[in-house]
């Protein structure tokens, strides 16, 4: 009986820690090492990637996108974003992280995880569906909801 009641705490426990981890999505460390595209200058002042950015693709995004944008489950896509200050050769602070994890779970988002962080690596609690999907959707809907193609990268 006493064994059948830890048994149960235990699982109780391990649920708790699944459902949490679903629900708070933490900045992979260590994406800095992954494969760098090249630096990317935006000066369309009404895009969201407004300045400068690079975006790191890991092992499993980096096959995703030299099979023509098809990526596995797992796959893990960050941008880093600057600003522009004064000369665009150079870049300004860091303004803004996000993240797309292919998860199949997330069928509203394409299968998709977005998720969005300060400079400081923390979630910046930016509603997925509402605030990212749009634009990945309406481009990128025959690439995987990818945007950015191996053109982008020196392979
Ligand atoms: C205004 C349109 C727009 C919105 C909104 C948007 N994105 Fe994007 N996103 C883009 C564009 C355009 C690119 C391609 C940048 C490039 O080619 O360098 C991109 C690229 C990315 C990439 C690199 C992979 C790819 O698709 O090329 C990630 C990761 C990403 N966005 C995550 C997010 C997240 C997370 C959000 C919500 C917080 C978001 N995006 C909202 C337009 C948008």
């Amino acid at each position: 009986m006493k064994s059948t009641v830890v048994l149960f705490s235990v699982l109780f426990l391990c649920i708790i820690a699944a459902v949490s981890g679903a629900a708070s999505t933490a900045l992979p460390k260590g994406y800095t090492s992954w494969k760098k595209s090249d630096r990317k200058v935006v000066t369309d002042k009404n895009s969201l990637f407004y300045g400068i950015h690079y975006i790191y693709a890991d092992k499993k995004a980096q096959i995703g996108y030299l099979s023509v944008n098809r990526f596995a489950e797992g796959s893990r896509i960050v941008v880093e974003s600057y600003t522009i200050k004064g000369n665009p050769a150079i870049d300004g602070p860091k303004n803004m992280i996000v993240l797309m994890k292919k998860d199949k779970r997330q069928t509203a988002t394409g299968g998709w995880l977005f998720a969005g962080f300060g400079v400081d690596g923390k979630p910046s609690g930016l509603d997925p569906v509402t605030t990212c999907f749009g634009c990945h959707k309406k481009d990128a809907a025959q690439k995987d909801y990818v945007i950015s193609t191996k053109k982008d990268f020196r392979f």
